[in-house]
């Protein structure tokens, strides 16, 4: 299994974007997680396509596209085409989830689905075959810096357990409230995509970075 930590750029510095991206390219980041948000499936608005595009251009990370948007099958292919490698939506802001990742399917990048804290695994767990990742939410979506839901572990235990029984190749990506401390949780209970904003972004960037890839590295080779 693949562990990557993938830096939410929500906790940038935006008047920094592309210098901060390469400080996390130079710290051995693979995957950026980009947040994207309508101000209606959650109460904020981030940014969209303009960002995505000009980033692309500098830059050669997997970009991991988070829609946190009503509705997102309307957009997908403005994703793709703005440098997405993989989107992920979420299960409660789509009509027909299965049509949304087919339709990410189709325009050829990876497909994920993602899950509130207060919606079960077993909403989603007829998809597995169909998507690349699961992200569980472990805070409500919308913001960064908050704190860890403990009563999300349990729900990415789940998930691997059922991944495990049904020998299915599919990524847990948790997302919300990653630190030093919760990031052994998770990855003792399942999950191999690391979301962290504002722990990495806070202070010293890259030696934030490092630190906390070392850490993964550490701690998957225990499991
Ligand atoms: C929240 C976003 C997260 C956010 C995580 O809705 O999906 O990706 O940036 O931020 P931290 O790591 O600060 O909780
Ligand atoms: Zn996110």
């Amino acid at each position: 299994m693949e562990y990557q930590l993938c830096p939410s750029i929500l906790s940038a510095d935006f008047n920094r974007l592309g210098e901060q991206i390469k400080t996390l390219e130079r710290a051995g980041v693979k995957w950026l997680h980009i947040d994207v948000m309508d101000g209606d499936f959650v109460p904020s608005i981030s940014f969209g396509m303009p960002v995505i595009k000009s980033i692309r251009k500098e830059s050669g990370l997997f970009f991991d596209v988070h829609l946190m948007v009503t509705a997102p099958e309307r957009y997908i292919k403005d994703f793709v085409n703005c440098g997405a490698d993989s989107i992920t939506v979420h299960a409660e802001a789509c009509d027909d989830l299965e049509l949304a990742i087919n339709l990410i399917k189709d325009a050829g990048v990876k497909a994920g689905v993602s899950i509130k804290p207060a919606t079960p695994v077993n909403d989603i767990s007829h998809l597995l075959e169909d998507v690349d990742l699961v992200l569980v939410m472990t805070v409500q979506p919308g913001f960064g810096g908050q704190k860890y839901l403990d009563e999300c572990t349990e729900k990415i235990r789940e998930l691997r357990e059922l991944i495990e029984k049904e020998e299915l190749e599919v990524d847990i990506q948790v997302d919300g409230g990653i630190n030093d401390e919760t990031i052994e949780t998770v990855i003792n209970a399942g999950a191999n995509l690391i979301v962290a904003g504002s722990y990495v972004f806070w202070d010293n960037l890259e030696n934030n970075t490092k630190k906390i890839i070392r850490k993964i590295e550490k701690l998957s080779e225990n499991l």
